[in-house]
């Protein structure tokens, strides 16, 4: 049996296999509102369909003035319950973990959406961030809670805290952007304060069934420091851990000679050795034999396939039969969906 294909029991799911769709922005399709559409429906039902056994959908907006562009999902509103049903409700149905990732940019919030970017302290060279208040904390903590209890309404396994990529949860983590000297700042309690508070929060409004992942930015700055971030989060509940990177917070370590993949899937794998709980690896995995390995090897209990499976939907089920897949070109200088995720020459929607 690859291992590729081999259950998880996660909490009271038994997930069906280690592969899992990571959260992916489809810019361009939610409204100005946040409110997805039908177009989100169908996309996430094709890989769920195609036997992705864990989907985690894409960064959605705890706050409407702290998303990344005015097209990007939310979940700042009962109103957003309705339209984010048709998503659980429909991939659902084909057996997948669902989780949604939540999500506030933090100091990187667009012109765009907020005249003012709120962060744990103001960057000295931007005169548009602010540092938050302890209220202002609070009222975001509280944010990130009722998300997660809309998340649950909505028919959704878990939530996933984005705590990579440079975003709100990453700079609280990290020094580069925490310069705060009262209790969110400091030293490593103090800069996961505000995540700890949402985690307990979460666990305390949604019971022990509930999930709750976090995307780390397993590099930021260093890759000890994502280890010593992975330790403590393992110990303040949570039940999933997703390694990434922290976007322009850190530097991507050099692997070793012999190791086939890059320096985030590196990171994720030496996480691994030091927690307790699962970990997701992600970055360039590609292809079933790449993913296999990983699993095979206990380097990682879950191997996420990003812009493959945007390329091709029934990625898992064309791994279990062997057929071949329709893997992403790698568009230059960027993926095309940033801009647009119409525009992926290789598969629409
Ligand atoms: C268009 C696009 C949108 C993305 N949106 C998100 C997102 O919402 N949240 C997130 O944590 N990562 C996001 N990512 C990063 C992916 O989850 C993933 O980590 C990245 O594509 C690397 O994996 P891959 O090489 O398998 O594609 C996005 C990536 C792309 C290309
Ligand atoms: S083919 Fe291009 S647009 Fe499509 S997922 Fe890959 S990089 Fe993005």
């Amino acid at each position: 049996m690859n291992p590729l294909f081999t259950t998880f029991k996660l909490k009271s799911v038994e997930i069906k296999n280690r592969v899992v769709m990571p959260p992916v922005v489809s810019f361009g399709w939610a409204d100005e509102n946040g409110y997805v559409d039908d177009r989100h429906v169908k996309h996430y039902e094709e890989r769920a369909e195609g036997g992705a056994g864990m989907i985690i959908v894409e960064a959605t907006c705890v706050k409407k003035d702290g998303r990344i562009v005015n097209s990007q999902p939310g979940i700042w509103s009962d109103d957003h319950i309705q339209g984010l049903s048709k998503i659980t409700t429909t991939c659902r149905k084909h057996g997948p973990l669902m989780l949604l990732q939540i999500h506030h940019s933090g100091l990187g919030t667009s012109p765009a959406i907020s005249d003012k970017a709120v962060g744990p302290s103001a960057d000295p060279n931007n005169n548009r961030t602010h540092t938050l208040s302890i209220e202002e904390i609070h009222d975001l903590r509280d944010a990130f809670i009722k998300a997660a209890k809309r998340a649950k309404q909505v028919g959704f396994h878990g939530v996933e805290l984005h705590g990579a990529h440079g975003f709100l949860l990453n700079q609280f983590a990290t020094p580069i952007f925490n310069k705060r000297e009262d209790e969110y700042g400091g030293s490593l309690k103090g800069r996961l304060k505000f995540a700890s508070e949402i985690i307990h929060g979460i666990r305390e409004a949604l019971g022990e069934d509930f999930i709750i992942g976090y995307r780390l930015g397993s590099n930021s700055p260093t890759l000890e420091d994502g280890i010593e971030i992975a330790q403590y989060l393992g110990k303040t509940g949570i039940d999933l851990l997703h390694a990434s990177h922290g976007g322009g917070t850190g530097i991507i370590p050099a692997v070793p000679e012999n190791f086939a993949y890059n320096g985030i899937v590196y990171s994720g794998t030496q996480i691994k050795k030091h927690v307790n709980i699962p970990v997701i690896v992600v970055n360039e995995i590609k292809s079933p034999e790449r993913a296999s390995y990983l699993i095979a090897h206990q380097m990682a209990d879950f191997v996420a396939i990003g812009k493959d499976m945007l390329t091709d939907p029934q990625w898992v089920k064309k791994a279990m039969n062997n057929e071949p897949i329709d893997y992403c070109i790698h568009c230059l200088p960027k993926c095309k969906r940033y801009e647009n995720a119409d525009l992926c020459p290789v598969h629409k929607g």
